[in-house]
């Protein structure tokens, strides 16, 4: 964690990020780069799976998180719960893959029986005497993996020795503060897979040039004239702010603003001035594809919302998606990545971070 004083140099400009070229091609295309980002990456960070509100008390969710299979549970009057959903004892899931949550009051595994609470604690084995061992329950929980909340989604670690989350976020707790704990419920969600490496994708969400010139009636408005971007960096998270006009006003300098975080692994947080978070992540899938998760929050009262709201997030996010699956078709074809603009220091802010957590300094490809 930066000291203040640090931290305050990095809000003047962010220009150290600019002494930097982009991340070499190879780092995008290489097999061995893509196994060290499982094994050194992902696992130093928290990921959002699943928000809060989708998960009640009394109720399991399986889903994929990095091809690994989990299981959330929420043991009534408990915080949730994320286990491996792998059976200890010959390793079948014990809620196959669905799309939302299911009430449950004990997990039975389909293969032999075994029966688990949502804490995880085996409660019964079939034909529990006739084992060739001795046999306790209690030497048989389910696998467990940290789990937390954090702007009403549940966040789950994959490694040991995670980040704390709040630094992962470090940025969005400054600038958000108690607003990031308002209660949210899901209004609305997005799921697709995009043809591309994380990175580029990742790359593009926090390309700030771009946005005039190819979201020219969709984000730009939003976001309005480049002249009033703010810009924050943090050790971790940084911020794109653009002022939102009130009604009926001209003074700009009192606008409420519309905040975009950039975050790692791959993750993106859209804040607005009524309190509607949009959370956006792009987990890798392979060298070539990555998964593209929207989770759109509010207060329950603006349910309604939800459907128009996603479809003006899918405007853009199709304009981009045309862009960042030519842009690997780029990649792939021997590109060498041009100079950064000024406007890419967000860019350039997580690849340094990307950089020096997998240890793969420039210049990659001379070593490799
Ligand atoms: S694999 Fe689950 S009870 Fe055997
Ligand atoms: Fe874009």
């Amino acid at each position: 964690m930066a000291l203040p004083s640090e931290a305050a140099a990095m809000d003047a400009s962010g220009d150290q990020f600019g002494q930097r070229p982009f991340l070499e091609a190879e780092l995008y295309r290489s097999a061995s780069v893509a196994e060290r980002e499982r094994q050194v990456y992902a696992p130093r960070f928290w990921h959002p799976v699943a928000p809060l509100s989708s998960l009640p008390e009394g109720s399991a969710l399986p889903l994929e998180l990095l091809d690994q299979p989990l299981l959330l549970t929420h043991p009534p009057g408990g915080p949730p719960r994320a286990f491996l959903n792998r059976c200890p004892h010959r390793g079948v899931a014990l809620l196959p893959p669905a799309q939302a949550a299911q009430p449950c009051r004990r997990l039975i595994c389909p293969y032999h029986g075994w029966t688990y609470d949502l804490g995880g604690s085996l409660r019964a084995a079939a034909r529990e005497a006739e084992f060739v061992d001795p046999f306790a329950r209690e030497d048989w929980p389910l696998i467990q993996l940290a789990c937390a909340v954090r702007g009403s989604m549940l966040w789950v670690s994959i490694g040991q020795d995670p980040l704390p989350l709040e630094h992962q976020l470090d940025l969005v707790e400054q600038e958000l503060g108690p607003a990031l704990e308002r209660p949210r419920v899901l209004l609305a969600s997005l799921e697709s897979e995009l043809a591309c490496n994380w990175k580029i994708a990742h790359d593009n969400t926090l390309d700030d040039y771009h946005v005039a010139i190819a979201h020219p009636t969709t984000l730009h408005r939003q976001q309005g004239p480049v002249r009033h971007y703010r810009h924050r960096f943090a050790d971790h998270t940084n911020l794109l702010a653009t002022p939102v006009p009130l009604q009926g006003s001209g003074a700009d300098a009192e606008a409420p603003e519309f905040l975009t975080f950039g975050a790692p692994p791959w993750i993106h947080l859209l804040a607005w001035p009524d309190g509607r978070l949009a959370l956006i992540s792009f987990p890798p899938r392979d060298l070539g594809r990555c998964r593209l998760q929207v989770w759109l929050l509010g207060d329950p009262a603006q349910t309604d919302l939800g459907e128009a709201w996603i479809e003006e997030l899918r405007s853009f996010l199709d304009e981009d998606r045309a862009l960042v699956e030519s842009a690997q078709r780029g990649y792939t074809s021997g590109l060498t990545p041009g100079p950064a603009h000024r406007l890419e220091r967000r860019i350039l802010h997580q690849q340094a971070l990307y950089a020096r957590i997998t240890g793969l300094e420039p210049p990659f490809s001379a070593r490799a």
